[in-house]
């Protein structure tokens, strides 16, 4: 038997931050990074929680969270007896909350309900059972995989990924469509995730540019913040693949921003996936060429299919200005040599690697490394 379930609500359209005037609490914290605190996001989402006696703010979450970061946070909400938390940010300050809130509820047996309101198009943090934690000593990032760490409600609000800058908006686009790609081929994927990583898909391959372009096109930020949860919902059903295993160990060893990273290798994994370059022409194949025909691509084989993709994918990658390799983004020969052995076992034992769809040894990751070196 399979289950397939979605248990945070979800608020969206123009009003959607109203939802926050329903938390009612003595001391709720907005857990939030510094661009937000300092640029009003935090007070304009304060505003709105009417019902809230005391608001504290922790405005100290930093990207990719580390695991002191979360002890720091731990200690904000103990002492503050926080009752609620809305997490305000990108996936880093919602990832952070998560983990936080979850040590917090055991630590005091209270419940703690946790909103998360997302500020960029990019993990579907608000409603995955997933919080990525940094040991920086290690350059390790864990995936730590809990139903305990899903968000009673996300609030999708696209006014606020607004201010989101170009390049930031190209490396959690590419998130996006790298969740919706992997869940999509993912060894678990079935009917109901299929759905939504097609529909997310669909939005990300026609609006992600859009946005790219211009900040202020409206339609193509809301598509986008559509696209980046209904990819955050196929894959916390379905998990991903070794795309996200690499990328994690290069986020962790070159401090590469996650999306950044997917979107350097995700053409290598794909063709790979694909067996493009090998004929190892599978389900997964299939399955890309459908993706290509449903975002308008020339299709006449399952591999011919699943190659334009992988183009169409480069191709994005260039107009939105990605780095295409380690080098162009200050990587030494040296520190990657150095970071190699290390770096493919991670990838290897990556939580996310073990539904990927084709089997991958050390010398594939070694193979995909050195393609994007
Ligand atoms: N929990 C999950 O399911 C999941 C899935 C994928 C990735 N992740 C993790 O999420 C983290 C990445 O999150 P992210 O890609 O959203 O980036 P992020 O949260 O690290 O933010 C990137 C930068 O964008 C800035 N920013 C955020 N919102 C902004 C706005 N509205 N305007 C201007 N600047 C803004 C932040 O201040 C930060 O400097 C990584 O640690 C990654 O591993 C988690
Ligand atoms: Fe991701």
């Amino acid at each position: 038997m399979q289950t397939f379930k979605i248990s945070t609500e979800v608020c969206f359209g123009g009003d959607a931050l109203e939802a926050l005037g329903r938390i009612r609490a003595e001391n709720a914290v907005i857990f939030t990074d510094g661009f937000m605190a300092k640029s009003g996001g935090a007070d304009r989402v304060a505003a709105y929680m009417k019902q809230c006696k005391t608001i504290h703010v922790f405005s100290k979450t930093q990207p990719d969270p580390p695991v002191e970061m979360v002890a720091e946070a731990l200690r904000f909400l103990l002492d503050v007896q926080v009752d609620a938390v809305v997490a305000l940010g990108g996936g880093s300050a919602i990832d952070a909350a998560k983990a936080t809130v979850l040590i917090a509820r055991q630590q005091t047996g209270r419940e703690i309900p946790l909103i998360a309101v997302p500020t960029t198009s990019g993990t579907g943090s608000e409603v995955t059972s997933f919080a990525v934690i940094t040991d920086r000593e290690k350059g390790v990032k864990y995936p730590l995989v809990s139903d305990s760490l899903l968000p009673e409600v996300a609030i999708l609000s696209a006014e606020l990924v607004k201010s989101v800058p170009p390049a930031i908006t190209a490396d959690t686009g590419f998130d996006v469509i790298t969740h919706a790609l992997e869940a999509y081929i993912s060894t678990g994927a079935n009917d109901y995730s299929d759905a939504l990583a097609e529909k997310s898909l669909e939005l990300a391959f026609a609006y992600l540019p859009r946005a790219y372009r211009d900040g202020g096109d409206m339609e193509a930020r809301e598509k986008m913040h559509t696209a980046s949860c209904l990819a955050g919902m196929a894959f916390n059903a379905v998990s991903l693949g070794v795309n996200h295993g690499i990328a994690h160990t290069i986020g962790a060893n070159f401090h590469i921003p996650h999306g950044r990273a997917n979107a350097m290798v995700l053409g290598e994994v794909m063709a790979f996936n694909a067996g493009i370059e090998d004929g190892h022409v599978s389900l997964a194949t299939e399955k890309l060429a459908n993706i290509a025909r449903r975002i308008g691509l020339d299709v006449f084989s399952a591999k011919g299919g699943a190659a334009a993709l992988v183009r169409k994918i480069r191709q994005m990658q260039r107009e939105l200005g990605i780095p295409a390799s380690l080098t162009a983004c200050g990587v030494t020969e040296e520190a990657y040599q150095k970071a190699l052995p290390h770096m493919i076992e991670s990838a290897k034992n990556d939580a996310c690697t073990a539904t990927n769809p084709r089997p991958v040894t050390d010398e594939d990751i070694k193979r995909i490394l050195s393609r994007v070196k």
